[in-house]
């Protein structure tokens, strides 16, 4: 039933996508939180959906919840590990109860750029990290890109300083809440899908995501303007529970692998422009995107940097040596 299942995550831009599927093949929930279209995560997400029910129809059926229809991300990995969904893609600031070694990805300003995290996560260090879960039960498949994050507020953000006293929605990380912190601004941990709702109401004063998000969630609309800072990253594992995956016919989880290796090449190059286009979109809609020059963005720097202190020994002093050759 592959062309329905297309055609339905083609259309629907909201609300569950999912195949019809047949008697026989193993459904495969995929959950998420995000919007479909421009957006990396979306879209690769789809195509997975797509591809593996046109290849692997009569054996495996992919089901695909976008928008928290299903689970948000604090409740998604539980669900994984009680077996009520297989696969999920939450951000790497998403892991705190499973591992630490994902903080690293939060430090603020440790990436140049998504061609630097690429890297990064393909050296054995990175690839070492998917399989930091397994005693927990959980595997990491591979890293799917979103991008850079930006800033915003309810008033113009030029320095650091107009940040002081504010409250930001952060994922719920020890790193974003320290980064938000050393601002001299109060963090407020929130689920995602709450977020549009917390600016519009006041219940917090700003947050930070990247393009895709402030596009897909409408943030700039109940928001002052946005900063491109491009202070930090904000990036996926793609997780399943490892008793699932380790059940599985190996030929079945070959063609898995396969497929899914395929679509995050396919796509993690496609993630910057994605954002690029989202970001035009926002302009386009009328929200006011703010640059900041050198020094401007160097002042950023002073303020949040110092937070990688606190952190150290949690990510490794090597892994961050590692990770800054990458931005060279
Ligand atoms: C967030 O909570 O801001 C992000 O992790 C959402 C997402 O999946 O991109």
């Amino acid at each position: 039933l592959m062309t329905a299942a297309t055609a339905t995550a083609m259309t629907l831009g909201a609300g569950a996508a999912f195949a019809d599927c047949d008697d026989g093949e193993m459904v495969i929930k995929f959950s998420h939180v995000t919007n479909t279209d421009r957006h990396p995560k979306g879209i690769a997400a789809s195509l997975l959906q797509e591809r593996v029910n046109e290849e692997m129809d009569g054996t495996a059926c992919m089901e695909v919840y976008p928008n928290s229809t299903l689970y948000n991300d604090d409740q998604v990995l539980e669900a994984m590990l009680q077996g009520d969904v297989q696969m999920a893609a939450p951000s790497l600031s998403k892991f705190e109860q499973f591992t630490k070694v994902f903080r690293i990805f939060d430090l603020p300003f440790m990436f140049n750029n998504i061609e630097a995290v690429d890297a990064f996560q393909a050296s054995d260090a990175g690839q070492d990290m998917l399989e930091s879960m397994a005693r927990r039960g959980l595997l990491g498949l591979g890293f799917w890109h979103n991008g850079m994050k930006q800033m915003s507020a309810n008033k113009p953000l030029i320095e650091p300083s107009d940040a002081e006293g504010l409250k930001f929605r952060v994922q719920a990380s020890e790193v974003l809440k320290a980064q938000m912190s050393a601002m001299g601004a109060s963090p407020q941990p929130m689920a995602f899908s709450e977020v549009y709702g917390a600016l519009q109401t006041g219940v917090v004063d700003g947050q930070e995501n990247t393009w895709s998000n402030i596009y897909g969630q409408k943030f700039f609309e109940v928001q002052d303007g946005i900063t491109e800072t491009n202070h930090g990253v904000l990036d996926y594992l793609v997780v399943t529970n490892v008793d699932w995956w380790d059940g599985l016919d190996e030929d079945v989880r070959d063609q898995l692998s396969t497929i899914l290796a395929e679509v995050t090449e396919t796509r993690n190059t496609e993630s910057y422009n994605v954002n690029q286009e989202a970001k035009q979109a926002i302009i386009d809609a009328g929200g006011t995107v703010r640059e900041l020059d050198a020094s401007q963005r160097e002042a950023w720097v002073e303020a949040m940097k110092p937070v990688w202190e606190q952190f150290v020994e949690d990510v490794g002093q090597e892994n961050i040596d590692a990770a800054q050759e990458m931005n060279a």
